[in-house]
Formats: C-alpha cells, structure tokens, sequence
C-alpha cells in the first residue's frame, strides 16, 4: 500500500502521518507533500521510528513523485481562520488547494482512493468530484469526505455522560460535515437510553465541538490530535478493506439519494474498491427525522457551492 498526505506538516497533518507511521501494515509507504519547506525535516524525523513502512519527503514541486504509485490519498493541506478573513476568504483559498490537489491526483494517480479532511468538507468533496469529472477519471466509490471526527466525539460524549467505557460505545452519525448537518443517531446507540433533555443537548454537543476545541486552544488553532486520530482510523479501516477485511465506517459519500441530498454521511461497507455497498441508516427518531429534514436545505446548498466553484 501507498499513502499519501497531502498537507503533511500541518497540525493535522502531522499528527496523522504519526499514527500511520506507526499503524499501517508492514511494507507501506507513506509519502508526506506539503508546501511549507519543513516536510522533508517531518518525514526524516518520523523515518528515525522503527516500523517497516517507508517514509518519504515531498516539497512543493514534488507532488507527482509524492502521488504515483498511490492507493490511498488523505488531504489536511488548507489554511485555518486568520484575523481579518471572513468565512468566504477561506472557502476560496480552501477551494483553490483541494482543486489543485484533487488535479495532481487525477494526473497521477487517478484509481487511488482520495479522503477529503480540508473543510468545509461538505463543499470540498464536491469540488473534488467535479475536478475529477472534468478530468475524465471520477469514481464515486473512491471519493471519501472524513467525518469520522463526529463519530469519535459522539461516542466520547456518550461513554462520558452514562459512566461506560468508550470502547463499547457505537454512535451512527449522517449528514454532513458541519454544524447542524451533523446528525448523530443518538436513538440507535445499543446499551444506552437517553431522556429527552439529553438527546437534545448531546446534538448540541456533537454538532459544536470543533468550537470547543477552537475556544481552549485560544486562536490556536482547531482541533489536529483528535481529527489525526479520527484520518488514521479511516485510513487504516480503508486499507484494511483494500486487503480483503470486512470494515464499515461512516463516511461522506455520493449517494443519488434524491431524497437526502447528492453527498451524505452513511455507514458505508468498504472493500478492495472503494465503497463497496452504501448501507442504509436506519429508522430515525422524531427528533432525528425533523433534524434532517431542518438540515437538508443548507447541506444541498453547501454541495452546490462546490459544483459551481468547479463548473462557474
Ligand atoms: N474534517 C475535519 O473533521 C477537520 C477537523 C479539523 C480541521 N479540519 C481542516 O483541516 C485543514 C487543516 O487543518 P490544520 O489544523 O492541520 O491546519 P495547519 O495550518 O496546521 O496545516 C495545514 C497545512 O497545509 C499546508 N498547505 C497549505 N496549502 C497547501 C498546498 N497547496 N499543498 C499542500 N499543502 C498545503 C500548510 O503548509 C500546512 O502545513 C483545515 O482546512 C481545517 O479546517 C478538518
């Protein structure tokens, strides 16, 4: 297996080739792009870990050595919130690195499997499907938006407020990638009844822990170690699928669900290509069904946005 991170030596970024140095089977390679000069420095570093899988430095006129060969291509490089930008200075300069990317991917590495972490990721997977498009080499099951951030909180928060150990703590989450898109399906999480109260106010939770994390690290910077640990665990399940185990994750895909809308996160089955079956959510709650149906709206025009960033 080859993996790529594009995007390497950002907090995200760096957090993330760690875990993979460290967890992705014996005889990958994982080859770090960045445009900051410091990458090569990161893969040096991390190379100095003993584990059999190669690393490799790419700087910035290096991305088609960094992607030949790829299986699997995760995508943190964009650039947070400054003083003075407001949200549409950051989705146009968000938008612009991911097209560029998702270009040098379909250049160079078209049959890879591509995961999209840069937000908003509910308009950053369709720029990335439309690049694809116009390049002639999209595949729907290879193109992934990472929402696997929600999934991890929601059964953190869950495993806190009822006292259980998180590892036994299983939270469907579907929609989108942002604020109320985020739809964590608290009435599906077995071993564990909630009032009403606390459905509404673990949505809350779920749905606005990215500004938990903003708050406490204080014009920091958002949250990189959890959503390192969130990309890793979605790699390592999709690489795991590509050799041949059974895996299913909750993930952004296109769905020609004309009744939720083109992108939604489901459980998805992975397999050696990609998606391999788009499994159904389930029955929803009242609460869960009005959420979705308040939600789908703003979701579909998020997806737009990326349509017609791509196509004018
Ligand atoms: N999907 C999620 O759940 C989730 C969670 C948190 C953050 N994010 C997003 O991830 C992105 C990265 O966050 P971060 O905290 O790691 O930021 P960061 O600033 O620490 O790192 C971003 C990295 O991208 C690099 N970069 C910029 N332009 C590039 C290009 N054209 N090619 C290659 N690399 C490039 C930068 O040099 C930097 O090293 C942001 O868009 C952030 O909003 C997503």
């Amino acid at each position: 297996m080859k993996v790529a991170v594009l995007g390497a030596a950002g907090g995200i970024g760096q957090a993330l080739s760690l875990l993979l140095k460290t967890q992705l089977p014996a005889g990958s390679e994982l080859a770090l792009y960045d445009v900051a000069p410091v990458v090569p420095g990161v893969a040096v570093d991390l190379s100095h870990i003993p584990t059999a899988v190669k690393v490799t430095g790419h700087g910035k006129d290096d991305l088609a050595e960094a992607l030949t060969g790829c299986d699997v291509v995760l995508i943190p490089a964009g650039v947070p919130r400054k003083p003075g930008m407001d949200r549409s200075d950051l989705f146009n300069i968000n938008a612009g690195i991911v097209k560029a990317l998702v270009e040098g991917i379909a250049d160079n590495c078209p049959t890879a499997c591509t995961c999209i972490i840069t937000n908003p990721v509910n308009t950053t997977v369709a720029i990335a499907a439309e690049t694809l498009k116009a390049k002639g080499v999209y595949d729907k099951n290879k193109l992934f938006g990472v929402t696997t951030l929600d999934v991890i909180r929601a059964e953190t928060f869950v495993a806190e407020l009822k006292g259980q150990d998180p590892a036994n703590i299983h939270v469907p989450v579907i929609g989108g990638h942002s604020g109320t898109t985020i739809l964590p399906l608290l009435s599906q999480v077995e071993g564990v009844d909630f009032s009403d109260d606390e459905v509404a106010s673990l949505t809350t939770r779920i749905q606005n822990a990215g500004t938990e994390v903003v708050e406490a690290k204080a014009g920091g910077g958002s949250a990189t170690l959890s959503m390192g640990q969130a990309a890793a665990r979605f790699c390592l399940s999709l690489v795991a699928a590509m050799q041949g185990n059974n895996v299913v994750e909750y993930t952004y895909v296109q769905t020609d669900d004309s009744d939720d809308a083109a992108f939604f996160s489901h459980p998805v089955r992975l397999g050696a290509n990609g998606v391999e079956e788009i499994l159904s959510y389930g029955e929803l709650s009242a609460f869960e069904q009005k959420a979705k149906e308040d939600m789908l709206e703003g979701l579909r025009g998020d997806i737009k946005l990326g349509v017609d960033f791509v196509n004018g």
